[in-house]
């Protein structure tokens, strides 16, 4: 009998295929909803393989629900703060994610946030589609340059690194902080590692690029945040639990910084009443960081040959250590 994939989320048809051919599907029918958490546990019964989602918390409980069948967590993101690895470490289960091709899609959206911030742009567009555009005017909708500047990479990994070599285009001096310093890179690119309270006093933009980890969740808080020149601009598209958000909400609205670029949130889905949708001087997206199609078909692609490695007595091809 052939062994079965339980799905959290319908994929694009060529992957579901892909998988089809291979292994029994079982799929949650939703598109644009997560799977509800007592689906998630009844549907993932006698399962060999999960391919989850960054929206899917896949704890003790599911692996349990799961039952000794379970082989292997594919998780179709580069970050896997949603799995309980010790849980899956403890009951031999391997989980995957999907690094590298989604690098330069998300440091191209790391760029575009820092670039829609300091020149205003979706505000800039809400003024004239709102009709209040009268006359060009020397200092209207005036933002901050960003060729030339300082950018402070929080997290040098292979992102930080990709954004680093677009704001070399840019002609930015390129600091960066990281468990360890990255000598090629800094010959390659001259970056320069620096502690975290230099680089947030001196960058002129901070891109927030590191895993959410024990040691990460709120490494950018109040303190940090009150480094920053009000001049500087602070973007995440790494974890919203890596920069204290009601910090952010207050040095935002008491312009003690120029503003910020957010992809992502202490708590996804935005809530409709979040502070952070009350101020012009922060651009919000709904975590699209490696939302273009041909990386998310083939982030799919990979979760997808992940577990058909471990289920046909393969290592994976990206393991989570
Ligand atoms: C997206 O946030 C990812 O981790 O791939």
């Amino acid at each position: 009998m052939s062994e079965t994939v339980y799905l959290t989320r319908k994929l694009p048809e060529s992957v579901m295929e892909y998988l089809a051919a291979r292994f029994a599907l079982r799929v949650f029918k939703g598109t644009e909803t997560p799977v509800p958490p007592a689906e998630l546990m009844t549907g993932v019964k006698g399962c060999s393989a999960i391919l989850s989602l960054l929206t899917d918390s896949i704890d003790a409980k599911v692996m349990d629900a799961a039952g000794c069948t379970l082989k292997v967590i594919g998780n179709m993101a580069v970050g896997f703060d949603n799995i309980d690895l010790a849980a899956a470490r403890e009951r031999g289960i391997v989980v995957t994610n999907t690094p590298d091709i989604l690098t330069e899609t998300t440091a191209d959206l790391a760029f575009a946030l820092m670039l829609a911030v300091a020149r205003r742009i979706p505000e800039s567009e809400r003024v004239l589609r709102t009709g209040k555009w009268q006359t060009w005017s020397p200092m209207f909708m005036t933002g901050m340059d960003v060729y030339g500047k300082t950018l402070g990479i929080v997290g040098m990994g292979r992102i930080g690194e990709a954004v680093a070599r677009r704001a070399k285009g840019f002609g930015m001096n390129i600091l960066y902080h990281n468990r360890h310093a990255r000598p090629e890179v800094d010959a390659r690119l001259q970056t320069r590692c620096v502690d975290l309270p230099t680089l947030m006093a001196a960058s002129d933009f901070v891109a927030v690029l590191v895993p959410l980890t024990p040691d990460t969740r709120g490494l950018v808080g109040e303190k940090e945040l009150a480094l920053m020149k009000p001049t500087a601009v602070l973007v995440n598209v790494a974890r919203g639990w890596v920069v204290d958000e009601s910090a952010l909400v207050r040095v935002l609205s008491q312009h003690r910084i120029w503003g910020a670029g957010l992809d992502v949130y202490e708590q996804e889905p935005l809530p409709a009443d979040s502070p952070l949708l009350q101020l012009d001087n922060v651009v919000l997206l709904p975590h699209i960081g490696s939302a273009s199609v041909a990386t998310r078909t083939e982030m799919a692609l990979l979760a997808a040959r992940n577990i058909e490695a471990v289920l046909t007595g393969q290592p994976a091809l990206n393991p989570v250590k």
